[in-house]
């Protein structure tokens, strides 16, 4: 159950956190589906998401990450034009707003302070807040107009892990939910497809030894590494580079692939991990084309494709789901790659140096 605060069996709440997902899935498709099978969302929130011109997405770390996912699924599902801003640059860089603009905080906490300012700031100017929490009654979640719960269960491990899959899959019902209160019509059942999802991680999480295997022979002696993308493959590299940074402490980043050449490929050296994500066919030839190009410098390369898009070598295939929800089974690997890395290398896996669980202070 993951209600159950507990580590049972298990050495580190984190690793149960990330065997958790397939639950959290099935939790949400639960409470988003009404008795006839159908999606349930508030009416406010429906009438917020309808009347919008622009939303605006605030949140932190991995949070954003999932933010930069939303704004990807809301634009292409429910077609109103989003932008996705760091809480705490917010302030600095105020956009220009809409006319009627709708904000939505992500936070699994609901407590972190940066995220709060913002919130504070634009509820003075007269404008709308939905929260997005996995902590129902939390600060955020009171001072915003709406909310939607992540029912993922308390994440204790500082890393986040389940409450990414569920902020995406929460995103994925906001935005089908809202394309049809605009009569937009879909051949994507989010509900359906998330039960997809649940068993694809299932699969995933079955295979500990391959991941286990790849921090080993590619993290455990580094001390940077690099995770490359392309269209949201790009925004899953930038959370499993957060993940392997705040837990391994090995310093790495998440790329664009069409980046590489612009500056970072000077970065590579004999040896220099390089993890690509191939989860997209339309995006294939050109990120593995990237791949070539580090491999040639004598980067340490390492695949992680689909069952559209493999090809001989690559390390990891994920099991096949709905092109919207990618990213909830691409970013499986990368968690349980960096737990390794970090449990290799001798990190305080649940409670790494510097950190706290949430933010609470500028
Ligand atoms: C994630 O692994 C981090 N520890 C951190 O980036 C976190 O996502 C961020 O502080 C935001 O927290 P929140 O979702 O509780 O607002």
């Amino acid at each position: 159950d993951a209600s159950d605060i507990e580590k049972g069996t298990y050495p580190h709440y984190m690793l149960k956190e990330i065997d958790e997902q397939p639950f959290v899935m099935r939790n949400i498709i639960k409470h988003y589906q009404n008795e006839d099978g159908n999606l349930k969302l508030d009416d406010d929130i429906r009438e917020a998401m309808k009347e919008t011109d622009r939303i605006y997405i605030v949140a932190c770390g991995t949070s954003y990450n999932a933010g930069l996912v939303g704004k990807q699924l809301i634009e292409n599902i429910a077609k109103v034009p989003v932008e996705v801003h760091i809480a705490s640059e917010f302030v600095y860089n105020m956009p220009l707003l809409s006319e009627k603009p709708l904000f939505i905080f992500i936070s699994q906490s609901g407590e972190t302070a940066d995220s709060r300012a913002v919130l504070v700031a634009i509820k003075k100017l007269g404008h709308k807040a939905l929260t997005i929490t996995n902590v129902p009654g939390s600060t955020l979640s009171r001072e915003a107009n709406y909310t939607l719960n992540l029912y993922a269960g308390p994440e204790i491990a500082v890393a986040s892990t389940k409450a990414y899959t569920a902020q995406i899959a929460v995103l994925a019902i906001l935005a089908v939910d809202a394309a049809r209160a605009q009569g937009i019509e879909l051949d994507f059942n989010p509900l359906q497809e998330l039960a997809i999802v649940a068993n694809a991680i299932e699969s995933l999480t079955d295979q500990k030894e391959t991941m286990e295997r790849v921090a080993q022979e590619y993290l455990s002696e580094t001390r940077n590494a690099f995770f490359i993308g392309r269209a949201v493959d790009y925004f899953v590299c930038l959370e499993g580079s957060l993940k392997l940074k705040e837990i391994s402490y090995i310093q790495a980043e998440g790329f664009a692939g069409g980046e590489l050449k612009h500056g970072t490929i000077a970065l590579i050296e004999d040896g220099t991990p390089v993890i690509a994500l191939s989860t997209q066919e339309h995006v294939d030839l050109s990120i593995r084309g990237n791949v070539k190009e580090v491999a040639a410098r004598g980067a340490n390369t390492c695949v992680i494709s689909t069952e559209v898009t493999k090809d001989e070598g690559d390390r990891i295939v994920l099991p096949e789901v709905h092109e919207y929800l990618t990213p909830l089974v691409s970013v499986v690997p990368l968690q349980l790659i960096a737990y390794y890395a970090a449990l290799h290398r001798d990190c305080d896996v649940d409670k790494p140096r510097n950190l706290a669980k949430s933010v609470t202070v500028e």
